[in-house]
């Protein structure tokens, strides 16, 4: 790719130091940028309230990428070019983040993604962070839970085409229950913003399978979970963190009572500091943080320490200065960032109840 060249910085004289959001407002995927979006807020308001980053205050923009990768690279770039902002944070969805990723290296303004999880988005380049672990190994952690928690022997695979994160979790879940002594029954695929996943399931439900993956997002999960029990799929479904949302309960009704799902947090989590991260946040914003909100507020959080410690606000700095997050306490685990810029943390298990979500089990790397 190209060199980076410097970028960042704040305009001179300036006594605000201005961060950038890109996020899904809207669109099939909006309860994501939605959260990360106060998440992050919650984080930039207790920063400026302790008293900013060296004296100055911090401010966000934050535009919509509408859940489009090609409106994700255009806003990136509106916040390099325009905006001058010292990082960007987001997105979520792994596809965004691709599409934003390419553009903040070639600036090189430094950028963390709360919760992108595919491997590739943090492999564009130096200046590409996050703070979540990675799908090979939230893949083992829903294999390992299917066979030695479920005890399924066959599993079916319906996958999202449309999708970087649910192409690679279908190939990782695959590979790893496969050497755990598992079979996969069948692999099928649809396109995000689908309707109709019948024919699929049909075609899954003639496998026999005891459980089927599906690692895609809420919107279209919520759909699927339907539709299985309609063709009389009785077997429990089981997921990655693509299924948090408060929306999964609304859209899967009863049919999604009961399934499982890997996830980067447990609201059920006794810490006391996670506790009072949910207090605030429902105090801010009135509802349980899922764990984009919580994984946005860690993401803010390492970015403002960074600025801290950074020498000066230009790009490379900044870059460097994120770089060496070590042992930092968030809310959705310990953020130490390795040679890679990834987070290695554990995963919970989460079984998906009415209106709300149960822990069920904490998996280590
Ligand atoms: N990990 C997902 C991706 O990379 C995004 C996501 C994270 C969705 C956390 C929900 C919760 O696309």
């Amino acid at each position: 790719g190209q060199a980076p060249s410097p970028g960042g910085g704040t305009p001179a004289g300036a006594d605000t130091i201005l961060l950038g959001q890109v996020g899904a407002l809207t669109g099939g995927q909006a309860t994501f940028g939605i959260s990360t979006r106060n998440g992050i807020e919650l984080a930039l308001k207790e920063a400026n309230a302790a008293g900013g980053v060296n004296g100055k205050k911090l401010a966000i923009r934050v535009y919509d990428n509408q859940s489009k990768p090609e409106e994700a690279a255009q806003a990136a770039t509106r916040l390099i070019t325009q905006d001058k902002v010292v990082l960007i944070l987001g997105d979520v969805a792994s596809s965004n983040s691709l599409a934003m990723a390419e553009k903040a290296q070639a600036a090189g303004v430094p950028m963390i993604t709360p919760s992108s999880t595919n491997t590739t988005v943090t492999e564009k380049g130096d200046y590409i962070f996050r703070v979540c672990f990675i799908d090979p190994f939230q893949g083992f952690v829903m294999a390992k839970f299917a066979r030695d928690d479920l005890k399924l022997g066959k599993v079916a695979v319906l996958q999202d085409n449309k999708s970087a994160y649910s192409i690679d979790l279908s190939g990782v879940f695959t590979r790893k229950f496969t050497e755990m002594g598992g079979k996969i029954a069948t692999t099928e695929s649809y396109s995000q913003g689908d309707t109709d996943y019948r024919a699929q399931l049909t075609a899954i439900k003639k496998t026999q399978p005891d459980g089927i993956y599906v690692p895609g997002y809420y919107s279209e999960v919520g759909v699927i979970a339907r539709q299985a029990r309609e063709v009389g799929l009785k077997v429990p479904l089981m997921g990655g963190d693509g299924w948090d949302s408060e929306k999964l309960f609304e859209l899967g009704g009863s049919a999604i009572t009961g399934s499982y799902f890997s996830n980067h947090y447990s609201p059920d989590n006794p810490d006391p500091r996670v506790q009072k991260f949910i207090a605030d946040y429902k105090a801010a914003y009135g509802g349980v943080p899922d764990a984009l909100a919580a994984l946005g507020y860690d993401a803010a959080r390492v970015a403002i320490e960074a600025l801290k410690r950074a020498k000066d606000l230009s790009g490379p700095s900044v870059r460097d200065a994120i770089a060496q997050t070590k042992d930092f306490p968030g809310v959705a685990g310990t953020v130490t960032l390795d040679e890679k810029r990834n987070a290695v943390k554990s995963a919970v298990v989460l079984k998906v109840g009415d209106g709300k979500t149960q822990y069920v089990t904490t998996i280590n790397p």
